[in-house]
């Protein structure tokens, strides 16, 4: 017992020294970044929990920011072996929004008070580059105080550019891995790595608020992996960060793989936190799906926004990235009450405003 103490106590002030020093330094040595990921004592992991609070907290407050979803098409050209809406997956049924729905849908969620709009959806060739143009256009105009944020996948710079001058102000582009051979393991030939990068790197020089990110978990995932992944994002210095759990989708060949788990994606949520504290960094609905407080853990652990779905409730379901995608309730953009209440029972609060990142 007396033995078992000490030893904590040991761990403790390891990690207690690695997350002041990440916190201090925004970043570490490799082999401490993988300390950081290897650990397991619970009481060692509240600390770096807390530390990672403590940086958001200095730029945000207690403010969680909230972004309405809006899953516009589960159309898809690629064929990643993880995601749900891969093109060779027959099981889907496919849709695709149209403008109209789309405004209904910012209509909506702005009479609920978001003033972010994210448009997410697979890389649809159904929509010309002027039908999105058109969109952001019309939502620029209509309510011109609000943010657009594309995540729409890989497309030409000029094209990146010309969304960006109707008005889009972000996109979230999740690098997924930024190691090679694990990128391979994910990908289908045909997709690239250096591709994708060139695709963030382009966005940011345009002027975006630019996210990249990651799935925790995902197959082939190494902690050398993951370290590649915090080293990539340092060079990239982006605005934002998408992390959260790989979840198998039952007719991908990923389906009877393991998903990732709640403590590996809250220790990277905190990693993230200490090594960029002005980042903004989404609590996601696949950590609300693999536990069912895990978003208000991914705040405790560093996490400042939540992204609400306002797809059409009859279009939902269908934009099963992975297996039991939670889309009822307080993840709904309906249920923002709830959604408030379960932010303000761990003492922060919903915040309504565009939220640009302080990056
Ligand atoms: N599990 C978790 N996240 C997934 N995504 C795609 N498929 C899955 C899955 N099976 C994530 C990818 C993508 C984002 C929109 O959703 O990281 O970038």
């Amino acid at each position: 017992m007396e033995g078992k103490k000490r030893k904590a106590g040991i761990g403790n002030s390891k990690i207690r020294e690695l997350a002041k020093q990440l916190y201090l330094n925004q970043t570490l040595p490799d082999k401490g970044l993988r300390e950081l990921l290897e650990e397991t004592d619970k009481e060692a992991l509240d600390l770096l929990y807390g530390y990672a609070r403590q940086a958001c907290q200095l730029h945000y407050g207690k403010k969680i920011y909230v972004r309405g979803l809006i899953e516009f098409t589960n159309y898809c050209r690629n064929n990643c072996y993880y995601c749900g809406i891969r093109r060779e997956n027959q099981k889907v049924q496919r849709y695709r929004l149209s403008k109209e729905d789309i405004y209904a849908c910012v209509k909506e969620g702005y009479a609920l008070g978001f003033r972010t709009f994210v448009l997410q959806g697979g890389e649809d060739i159904g929509y010309t580059a002027e039908n999105i143009g058109e969109i952001i256009c019309w939502v620029k105009q209509k309510y011109p105080g609000c943010a657009i944020t594309l995540s729409f996948g890989e497309w030409d710079r000029d094209v990146y550019q010309y969304w960006f001058d109707c008005g889009a102000d972000r996109y979230l582009l999740r690098h997924e891995t930024a190691d090679e051979e694990h990128y391979r393991r994910l990908h289908p030939v045909g997709m690239s790595l250096l591709k994708r990068m060139e695709c963030l790197s382009q966005l940011k020089e345009i002027g975006y608020q630019t996210g990249a990110g990651f799935m925790v978990g995902s197959p082939g995932q190494t902690l050398e992996a993951l370290v590649a992944d915090l080293r990539y994002l340092q060079t990239l210095k982006p605005h934002m960060a998408g992390i959260g759990p790989f979840i198998p989708q039952k007719d991908t060949p990923f389906a009877k793989e393991t998903a990732g788990t709640l403590s590996m994606t809250l220790k990277l949520l905190s990693i993230v936190r200490l090594m960029f504290p002005k980042i903004l960094l989404p609590a996601t609905t696949a950590l609300g799906t693999i536990h069912p407080q895990g978003r208000e853990l991914g705040i405790l652990a560093g996490a400042n926004v939540v992204m609400p779905n306002l797809s059409p409730a009859n279009v939902r379901l269908k934009y099963q990235l992975y297996d039991n995608k939670i889309c009822t309730g307080e993840e709904a953009a309906q249920g923002k009450n709830q959604l408030e209440e379960r932010v303000r029972s761990i003492g922060y609060e919903l915040c309504m405003e565009r939220g640009d990142s302080k990056v």
